[in-house]
């Protein structure tokens, strides 16, 4: 049997790969995609994901809009990363279809509720949604958490800090501290998920969605491009789906994570125990390796399964 997964995200250049990537996977069953604000305005990402859906051929999967902002702080949104649309680069007609009436967490609850089987969740965008629907309707139903987000020791919206947590880390730590099995799969992971010329090549002869990647990939490597000097850019969101359906890719340790809510400095810092240094009992597992070859492998052979 597929497995159930509902796409929490903020499209976003690798949001969309990874909805991709889910798309043309059939160990997966994507019930739908709840949207955040997160890489633009939850109006901008809501409309990002239709778009997507829509270019792939599956606007029958449902899209639920959730929260215009984080539980506690500010809004703030990646604009210098992902453009003024959030899909700057490629060239997408708007959206004809529109979300579900419900929010994101109350259609959550329903989908979860009517499901065959317990559903995994994978969060690619800050974590308020997920909070929220933990907060309100608790952990049953559900089999596991895989998120992209945070980081050992990497930072990049701060030193201390990878975006995701850092928009919101309140409902990170909530999301962490949830009675579940969680992952993260955070940077020091999906800076190894760097495309080249050879994989842009690959994908524009995957297809016409192969294309598109490759545009997406292009605008994204730009900043990538200037702040690190890399030839490419991370495709960080997909590494999520990607674990959920390739068991073994991404190797992970199971240990403490913890949010840092108190100092500006550090702000959204995820204190991974890797090395035992407390007794603070393991709610997670960290994503440490990836198997970036055969990563590549498995997402330009699943573009090209979509045309
Ligand atoms: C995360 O932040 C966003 O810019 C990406 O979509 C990804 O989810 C990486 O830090
Ligand atoms: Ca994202």
């Amino acid at each position: 049997m597929a497995t159930p997964i509902i796409l929490d995200c903020d499209p976003g250049h690798d949001d969309a790969i990874a909805l991709l990537l889910a798309l043309g996977s059939p160990e997966l069953e994507l019930l739908g995609v709840t949207t955040t604000y997160g890489n633009q305005t939850l109006e901008k990402t809501t409309a990002n994901a239709l778009r997507v859906l829509e270019l792939a051929g599956r606007g029958d999967v449902p899209v639920a809009s959730g929260a215009s902002a984080p539980l506690e702080r500010k809004l703030v949104v990646a604009a210098h990363v992902h453009g003024e649309s959030g899909l700057d680069g490629p060239t997408l007609p708007p959206p004809s279809l529109a979300p579900v009436s419900e929010d994101a967490v109350e259609w959550m609850a329903g989908v979860v509720a009517d499901a065959a089987g317990p559903v995994t969740l994978i969060p690619t965008g800050p974590l308020t949604n997920v909070a929220r629907y933990l907060d309100e309707h608790g952990a049953e139903g559900l089999e596991r958490i895989v998120l992209m987000g945070g980081a050992i020791a990497e930072g990049n919206m701060t030193p201390a800090a990878e975006f995701n947590v850092w928009a919101d880390p309140e409902a990170a730590q909530a999301v962490l501290d949830a009675p579940l099995d969680v992952t993260m799969i955070g940077l020091d992971v999906t800076h190894k998920a760097v495309t080249g010329p050879d994989v842009q090549r690959r994908l524009r002869d995957a297809g016409s969605i192969g294309v598109f990647v490759a545009e997406l990939v292009d605008f994204f490597t730009v900043y990538h491009r200037e702040t690190y000097g890399w030839d490419g850019a991370p495709i960080h969101d997909a590494v999520a789906v990607a674990h959920v359906l390739r068991p073994g890719l991404v190797q992970t340790k199971l240990r403490n994570v913890e949010v840092e809510r108190e100092s500006e400095l550090c702000r959204g810092r995820t204190v991974v125990d890797l090395w035992h240094r407390t007794d603070r009992p393991a709610n997670a597992h960290v994503g440490v390796d990836l198997d970036s070859a055969a990563f590549f492998d498995l997402l330009v052979e699943r573009i090209g399964r979509l045309g």
